[in-house]
């Protein structure tokens, strides 16, 4: 096992608890000490930046449609409980709003754009000028799965962090993200059992952070292999869990 400890980022804040991507999980991820958030950021019809996994509404919220088609007002006024009763009346949070709350503590933060099905036109601008209206760039790494998105991040700020987001069933993906200049792999679990996937990875200086990695099983891959975080919907869970992997390391 590796001698350092992976980081524990929330998975659209503590959505093992609360409604994905909402204040809520992101505050329940912040009392949890997690070292870091993930969120997934969308915009509305008005230019909003509103954070929300999918393209629609309609399977956590209460409405229906595009976010792309909808304006901030209309998509503000759903109920995105998702079926969690405590959390009624929860609204689509914005990425200033999470920045708001994020920015009294210590936390990472991942933003992953979600550009991957609707290429909403200037996403990437508009979440640099607001990363650094906060002062955030030493404290935000970008992702996403478009990776002309992540590109056009390191093109408009060449120091900003980012992360190439991908599922599984690639090769040369450690000399791909070090061909395109990015600094780590945001790869799903299963990558982690290619052959040599992590020696390349730690030859071409990237960071590798994981998802979605809740089961203990999977956490014990991950401290072996020597990721940088592991993204999970459960992160007192997942710290508890390498706390204890790593005490009966030093035991032994
Ligand atoms: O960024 C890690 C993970 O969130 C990527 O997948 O679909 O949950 O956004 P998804
Ligand atoms: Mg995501």
């Amino acid at each position: 096992m590796k001698s350092k400890k992976p980081f524990v980022w929330a998975h659209r804040g503590a959505s093992g608890y609360c409604p994905e991507n909402t204040l809520a999980a992101f505050k329940k991820a912040v009392e949890m000490n997690a070292d870091g958030i993930e969120l997934d950021v969308q915009l509305t019809s008005d230019g909003e930046m509103v954070i929300c996994h999918d393209e629609e509404v309609d399977r956590t919220s209460n409405g229906k449609g595009w976010i792309k088609d909808m304006t901030f007002e209309a998509v503000r006024s759903l109920d995105f409980s998702y079926g969690k009763n405590e959390y009624r009346g929860a609204k689509i949070p914005t990425l200033r709003e999470v920045f708001e709350l994020i920015k009294p503590t210590k936390l990472l933060i991942n933003v992953e754009l979600k550009t991957g099905i609707v290429f909403y036109p200037g996403i990437e601008k508009k979440v640099i000028e607001l990363t650094e209206e906060y002062d955030f760039m030493d404290r935000v790494i970008f992702s996403s799965f478009n990776h002309y998105t992540v590109k056009k991040i390191k093109e408009l700020r060449p120091n900003a962090k980012c992360g190439f987001l991908y599922m599984d069933g690639t090769i040369d993906m450690p000399e791909y993200g070090k061909k395109h200049g990015i600094d780590a792999l945001h790869p799903a679990l299963y990558n982690l059992q290619f052959p040599g996937f992590m020696e390349d990875c730690f030859r071409n200086n990237l960071e590798v952070n994981v998802w979605p990695v809740n089961e203990e099983e999977h956490i014990a891959l991950c401290c072996e292999a020597g990721v940088n975080a592991i993204i999970t919907d459960y992160p007192d869970k997942a710290s508890a869990f390498i706390g204890s992997m790593f005490e009966t390391k030093q035991q032994i």
